[in-house]
């Protein structure tokens, strides 16, 4: 996943870098009569205007229903079990990684260089709960896992280079 990630990446900057080319090469040729392009230009403005207004709002709304948030986290108790992770560019820094299904783990969550995002995901590489990873600061999340297996945490910040390949994993044991 993150291998074609990092693919599409590539083919995205290829095509703006083309384009800032082609633009480039272009920009002396001053023989176009801007007029109609303007107009043009106008009417798809105001169509993804109210493409956005219509669609896209209302898809991020709906989206953040299903925040991996909530009062879960409180209902569990007191921790049993920490975990410190520090961010670096580019690799994830666990202290420990291994844990108890079930049991309330506070996870300590900093960075040693830039702003990072620690995302938990579990087996079925669905994300469960995330924090951002920031230098100076710690972000704690409190999490008890539901089921045993081998869960990832991935970098949920662009954060250069190597960023899609910040992963480490988290194992549950029944
Ligand atoms: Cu660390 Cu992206």
């Amino acid at each position: 996943m993150q291998e074609a990630a990092w693919s599409y990446s590539l083919v995205l900057m290829t095509l703006i870098v083309a384009g800032f080319i082609y633009v480039a090469m272009h920009s002396r040729q001053r023989k176009t009569d801007y007029g109609p392009l303007v107009k043009r230009a106008y009417t798809w403005r105001a169509r993804f205007f109210w493409l956005l207004v219509l669609v896209f709002f209302p898809v991020m709304i709906y989206n953040l229903f299903d925040l991996p948030y909530g009062p879960r986290a409180a209902q569990q108790g007191p921790a049993t079990h920490t975990i410190s992770a520090i961010g670096h560019m580019w690799y994830w820094e666990l202290d420990k990684n291994e844990v108890k299904r079930g049991e309330p783990v506070d996870i300590h969550v900093t960075s040693a260089d830039v702003n990072h995002g620690f995302g938990i995901y579990d087996p079925s590489m669905r994300l469960i709960a995330q924090t951002q990873a920031m230098p100076g600061y710690t972000n704690t999340i409190r999490h008890a896992f539901e089921e045993a297996g081998v869960y990832r945490v991935l970098c949920l910040e662009y954060c250069g280079l190597v960023h899609h390949n910040m992963m480490a994993e988290i194992q549950v044991n029944p």
